[in-house]
């Protein structure tokens, strides 16, 4: 509806160019508003303001130029002009009715596909090897794979990587390790706690003269290509991958082993890139070490800041893994657009190595390059969250207690939920609730995790969406006739949360656009007010109820559910019917 005012009203505005009244080369941004007072319409624009000065009269003049100008139609059925100029567009209710209609009877529940799908992508989660994940990751991860989900559901294809840090030189330490540890016949179980195995590995590397010439060793090994060390190394790799993918399910994540596309790959690329680098004379030899100016970042004295790209020893940097992974992300993988999720703290490197790739030619011309970038998890003192004694929280415990937190949740509630069914419910509400958590935040902010907000059936919250679903979902366990009928606009409250259905279209197209999932969260918020707000309104399941009125509030329920089940699954989250 807003784009067919939208459009309605640029063609008014060329018609005012082509009779003279607006001089030709203005440019103007027409936009439509949802209004909050349903008594100024359903859309309003400001447009007239916006004209007043280029076509110099006044903008309640301006207004009803544009009113006039309007086309009759079938779709909107009144439009008023407002204080100093604003319009207002009341939207008829058999077409909301019809728009609702289609809403049920399409499987894309309204959305408009991209016009021309892109390959895309988004590299996310990306944890480190040897090191379990940490509550950091949960960010990239959750936001990544939202992202991912819309993305497909809008037609474009999604190429996930994982860009796993499982390269560089720890590596010799790490294997050096593993060999003592196989060697006192240490099973796999001691594994399982790998910051303990990283932090031995690292004890033993500085306090062990024996053991840190070993490592090094075998950091010379590994990238010349030793079978042995490759062997110990890939089952670094597998073991820590492992224990990721156990989250990633447990968490609903889209991420499987294929999917895998870490640092180890790119290495072979790398000397000859910085080869190419130096051909095309943008790296050049500065103390041993090759380096990239790059004028785009000079100081303010307007030297240019050099970057790093092959340390005087010949080893190479994130910066050249990340520099030979946009050309294959480009060149090999084709993509028309990449996103990168990482913390806010990466940006410069990110922007730094694109830059490097823009200049040398990797990046085809029309390719965007983004960095979703997040800000951090607080704990409630708004300082980083960390465990009581300061350390990092790993990812698995935060779970396990967002699930204890379920339980109890669950169990303090009046329910007739049967037992058999209670260990998916509480999985269900605690998986989703840490994941609308971080979803439902302005991505670029730092937030504060906080167990006692998300965890509760009030407020902007997974479990009251879970609740809410399951809620629409009983209304029909309990129709005797539960058949949905053509929909008729009767009450205030049927047209307010119908006027909601029928933005569903625009709201995931400007979560795609401006990678912000959390602006369908706040849509399926709104949408589950409004729905409450309607069902104590208007009587559904009462005997008295006209059929064709039942019929048609049941088709408004439906379309809701179905909008809530899809809304929360492009967030990777899942619904319940019954909790
Ligand atoms: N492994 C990094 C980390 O744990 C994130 C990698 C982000 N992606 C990239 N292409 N640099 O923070």
């Amino acid at each position: 509806m807003k784009q067919i005012i939208q459009e309605t009203l640029t063609s008014i505005v060329d018609n005012f160019k082509n009779e003279g009244l607006l001089p030709a080369e203005t440019t103007t941004r027409i936009m439509v508003e949802n209004t909050k007072d349903k008594k100024n319409g359903d859309y309003a624009t400001n447009l007239a303001m916006l004209l007043a000065k280029p076509m110099k009269m006044k903008p309640i003049e301006i207004a009803n130029l544009i009113v006039k100008a309007i086309p009759q139609n079938d779709k909107i059925t009144k439009v008023e002009i407002a204080g100093p100029g604003f319009i207002n567009f009341f939207v008829s209710k058999n077409y909301l009715a019809s728009q609702i209609e289609a809403i049920l009877n399409d499987q894309h529940l309204g959305v408009t596909l991209a016009p021309s799908p892109e390959t895309i992508v988004v590299d996310y989660s990306s944890p480190n090897v040897a090191k379990e994940m940490a509550v950091h990751h949960i960010r990239s991860t959750v936001i990544g794979d939202a992202v991912v989900r819309i993305m497909e559901f809008l037609g474009h294809k999604v190429i996930r990587a994982n860009h796993i840090g499982d390269w560089g030189t720890q590596f010799g330490m790490l294997i050096a390790y593993l060999e003592k540890k196989e060697n006192e016949n240490a099973t796999n179980l001691e594994l399982s706690d790998l910051e303990a195995f990283y932090r031995e590995a690292k004890k033993c590397y500085e306090s062990d003269e024996e053991f840190a010439v070993k490592a090094r060793g075998y950091v010379v090994k590994l990238q010349s290509g030793d079978e042995y060390c490759l062997k110990m190394w890939k089952k670094l790799v597998n073991i820590t991958m492992v224990q990721n993918q156990e989250i990633y399910n447990r968490l609903n994540i889209s991420l499987t082993d294929k999917d895998i596309m870490g640092e180890s790959l790119y290495n072979p690329m790398l000397k000859p890139l910085v080869e190419d680098l130096i051909n095309k004379k943008l790296a050049v030899k500065d103390e041993g070490a090759m380096v990239v100016y790059l004028d785009k970042f000079a100081d303010k004295d307007g030297n240019p800041r050099g970057v790093i790209v092959q340390k005087k020893d010949g080893g190479f940097l994130y910066t050249t893994t990340d520099i030979a992974c946009t050309k294959y992300r480009c060149e090999t993988l084709h993509a028309n657009r990449i996103i990168c999720f990482a913390d806010s703290r990466q940006h410069e490197h990110l922007v730094m190595s694109w830059e490097i790739a823009k200049l040398a030619g990797y990046v085809p011309e029309g390719v965007v390059l983004e960095h979703g970038a997040f800000g951090m998890m607080l704990g409630k003192d708004g300082k980083p969250f960390k465990t009581r004694d300061g350390g990092t929280v790993k990812l698995k415990d935060l779970l396990n207690e967002a699930e204890a937190r379920a339980a109890k949740l669950i169990e303090s509630r009046n329910n007739d939920l049967p037992d058999e069914m209670k260990p998916e419910v509480i999985k269900t509400i605690a998986m989703g609730a840490v994941k609308y958590a971080d979803l439902s935040k302005n991505r670029t902010t730092d937030y504060i995790f906080d167990w006692d907000n998300m965890l509760t059936f009030e407020g902007n919250t997974a479990p009251y969406l879970q609740y809410a679903y399951s809620r629409i979902c009983s209304i029909f366990r309990k129709a005797a006739d539960c058949s949905i009928g053509k929909v008729q606009i009767t009450t205030d409250e049927e047209e307010s949360l119908g006027q909601h259905l029928i933005k569903f279209n625009e709201t995931v197209n400007a979560a795609a656009n401006k990678i912000a999932p959390h602006i369908i969260c706040s849509y399926i918020y709104d949408l589950a007010g409004l729905f409450m707000r309607f069902y104590e309104a208007c009587p559904i399941n009462k005997s008295d109820v006209p059929a064709e009125i039942k019929s048609s509030r049941l088709a408004l329920c439906k379309a809701t559910a179905d909008i809530i089940k899809t809304g929360l699954n492009l967030l990777g989250i899942n619904v319940l019917e019954r909790m």
